[in-house]
């Protein structure tokens, strides 16, 4: 077998340089360039998707670096949270544009999440060998979302407050433990210091962990596995390029792409800062939790209050919960032994799409 040249045109036996040697003699180098060598992705027409992971890990690395330095300034503690937030607003050297890209950037990576999640459902990448990356992708997604939610409060501006307030109560509402995870969130019965301590050690420690330990999974599952073709593409329609360097090269690109409309939005709509909260005043008009959550809480508030016996909120909640748990489980009841299983797939995943669009849309107006 002819052996394949090293990065730097040499071949690993003559490699001369002695840093390589080291390292190789250690880490086996060797091996691991020439499996990336070997990596092919798929090229069809819908290639595209495949970018969305890479754009979501992206997002995420701008997370980290950005909410590193926010900690620098931030302060955990009722009286000081909303002042430190406008002192990196207002007074610290390019702190609003480090406020910015985490907050622009958390949404845009959720938003990119979202659209790995139906992208890899309807090129129904799920199926087997790829159950675990399916199942790990929606603890992914808890986290993402977690996130989110957490690091809401954290201005403790007066609608994030209230919204934190809503998101909790619904929270209650979740079957059998619910009420206790409500009370272990907001550190009693009412949204105090004990919440905003809580939210923080959850937003800076428990979900990074998670989140990088989850994700070390999920990427290590993709090397093993290879990127999957959609059945419906024939195998002659398929050509592929090699992994390394030239899909990784139009990766960088879409990040380069990516990272313009974030520095787009971040210079000309710069993130704000609400008054600050007061939990003693009346909450705001019209309250609303962030975009993401709003399709689940324009359903609930659709619901009547009671349905026959059952609690209107308890019947939405266990509904929502019902429609995760058959998204999550899709691997194993959608094989790809039953084409009547395939299309129900694809048709529920539909309905889900477009009723959390028009839930949405619906729940932004009013
Ligand atoms: C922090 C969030 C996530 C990151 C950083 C991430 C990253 C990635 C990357 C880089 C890939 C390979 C390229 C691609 O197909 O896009 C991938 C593949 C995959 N991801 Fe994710 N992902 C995340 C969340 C999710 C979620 C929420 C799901 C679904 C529940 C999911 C399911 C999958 C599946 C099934 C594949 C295999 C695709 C294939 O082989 O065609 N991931 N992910």
């Amino acid at each position: 077998m002819a052996t394949e040249l090293l990065p730097d045109g040499t071949s690993p036996e003559k490699s001369i340089n002695p840093l390589f040697k080291w390292l190789n003699d250690r880490l086996d180098l060797v091996s691991i360039w020439q499996l990336a060598q070997k990596k092919e992705v798929p090229i069809h027409k819908h290639s595209i998707w495949y970018y969305m992971g890479g754009i979501t890990l992206m997002f995420l690395i701008v997370q980290i670096i950005t909410g590193i330095l926010l900690m620098i300034y931030y302060v955990p503690d009722l009286n000081s949270a909303h002042a430190s937030i406008l002192k990196i607003n207002t007074r610290i050297d390019f702190g609003w544009f480090v406020r910015s890209l985490h907050c622009w950037a958390a949404n845009l990576m959720i938003f990119v999440v979202f659209l790995h999640l139906f992208s890899t459902y309807f090129m129904k990448a799920y199926r087997k060998p790829r159950e675990i990356t399916w199942l790990i992708g929606m603890g992914l997604l808890v986290l993402v979302m977690g996130f989110g939610f957490t690091g809401y409060l954290l201005p403790w501006d007066q609608v994030s407050l209230f919204a934190t307030k809503i998101g909790l109560d619904i929270t209650s509402k979740v079957p059998v433990l619910g009420d206790q995870l409500a009370t272990v969130l907001r550190g009693g019965s009412i949204i105090s210091q004990n919440t905003l301590s809580r939210f923080f050690a959850i937003h800076v420690i428990i979900l990074p962990l998670l989140l990088f330990g989850l994700l070390g999974i999920h990427l290590l599952l993709i090397q093993l596995q290879g990127i999957s073709t959609p059945k419906s593409i024939k195998v002659s329609e398929v050509k592929y390029e090699k992994f390394f360097p030239d899909f990784i090269f139009k990766d960088l690109l879409v990040w380069i792409l990516a990272l313009n409309v974030l520095f787009v939005l971040v210079t000309f709509l710069p993130w704000g800062l609400g008054e600050e909260a007061d939990p003693f005043a009346p909450a705001p008009i019209g309250i609303k939790p962030e975009w993401y959550f709003l399709a689940m809480f324009q359903f609930l508030k659709l619901i009547p209050a009671y349905i026959g016996p059952i609690e209107g909120e308890l019947f939405g909640i266990t509904i929502i919960g019902l429609i995760v748990l058959i998204l999550g489980l899709v691997p194993f009841w959608d094989t790809g032994a039953s084409k009547k299983l395939s299309k129900l797939a694809t048709y529920f995943g539909l309905i889900v799409l477009l009723s959390m669009i028009i839930f949405s849309i619906w729940g932004a107006l009013s």
